[in-house]
């Protein structure tokens, strides 16, 4: 794993936003995996700014969101595709047939998940999935205990989960107890995996995922088993990291071999 600590969320926005946009740009056509939730919010933001300003283009690019909520109306305002048209895709130039948001208002559900693996796999896979966390340590709505190899299918909501996502609707009541997300074992086949963590809240579930053993317990975790993985934290979310110097070396490493200062490094010294 790669990690990366900004000094805070707005940093975390615009460099994630860099990297999508450059992976777009060395890709035109690629397929990228989607989060909702508060953190990627200003990384939408941006990338809809480098839209409008750069003429990023997304004519080419094919996304699929990694969950949606059960049983709320189409339309609702808390559903996720309404979250994604509001919050993204209605204010840059993907086409509408290349937006893939779970049916969450289907009574097939079996036979939806199913479809929408199919159409992963039918766009070639993820190449780039975009991930958040929960402060359970959940990657989409995999909750603790998810299996590990898991595909796309209906998950119940933990109770952090719900108590968390409560700020969007009226009451925790009102939050759903179901969801369709892919499986933990979908997002492992992604080809590169970016993770975002904001804020204090995340900081014990980030450093169980970096730092943790790889367990269902911490569904985030298993992303140490996946050979092209950056996480990008604010530095609040950072807070708990025990190496987090370490990281930074790394950094500065990086930076240097990218620069070719191979003296600074103490190679090609007599
Ligand atoms: P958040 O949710 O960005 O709203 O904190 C992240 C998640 O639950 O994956």
């Amino acid at each position: 794993m790669r990690i990366i600590i900004e000094p805070d969320h707005v940093a975390v926005a615009c460099r994630a936003a860099r990297l999508v946009a450059d992976f777009i740009r060395g890709k035109p056509s690629c397929v990228l995996g989607l989060p909702t939730g508060s953190t990627p919010l200003g990384m939408y933001r941006e990338l809809i700014r480098l839209h409008r300003d750069e003429g990023l283009d997304f004519s080419e690019v094919i996304t699929f969101n990694l969950d949606e909520y059960i049983g709320l109306a189409p339309g609702h305002r808390q559903s996720y595709r309404y979250y994604m048209q509001e919050n993204f895709l209605d204010h840059v130039n993907i086409r509408s047939q290349n937006s893939h948001v779970p049916d969450g208002f289907t009574r097939d559900f079996e036979g939806s998940c199913d479809l929408y693996e199919q159409a992963i796999r039918d766009a070639g896979g993820i190449d780039l999935q975009i991930l958040g966390i929960g402060s359970d340590g959940h990657i989409a709505f995999n909750e603790p205990g998810s299996s590990l190899a898991s595909r796309t299918r209906i998950k119940a909501l933990a109770s952090e989960t719900i108590r968390d996502n409560a700020r969007f609707f009226e009451s925790e009541a009102d939050v759903p107890r179901l969801a369709i997300t892919v499986g933990i074992g979908t997002i492992l086949e992604a080809r590169r995996c970016l993770l975002l963590g904001t804020g204090s809240a995340k900081a014990s579930s980030i450093c169980a995922m970096v730092e943790g053993p790889v367990t269902a317990q911490v569904p985030a975790s298993v992303l140490q088993l996946h050979r092209d993985v950056l996480v990008l934290v604010d530095q609040a979310a950072g807070e708990q990291l025990q190496r987090r110097a370490y990281y930074e070396e790394v950094e500065r490493v990086r930076q240097l071999l990218d620069a070719g200062e191979l003296r600074q490094l103490g190679i090609g010294k007599p």
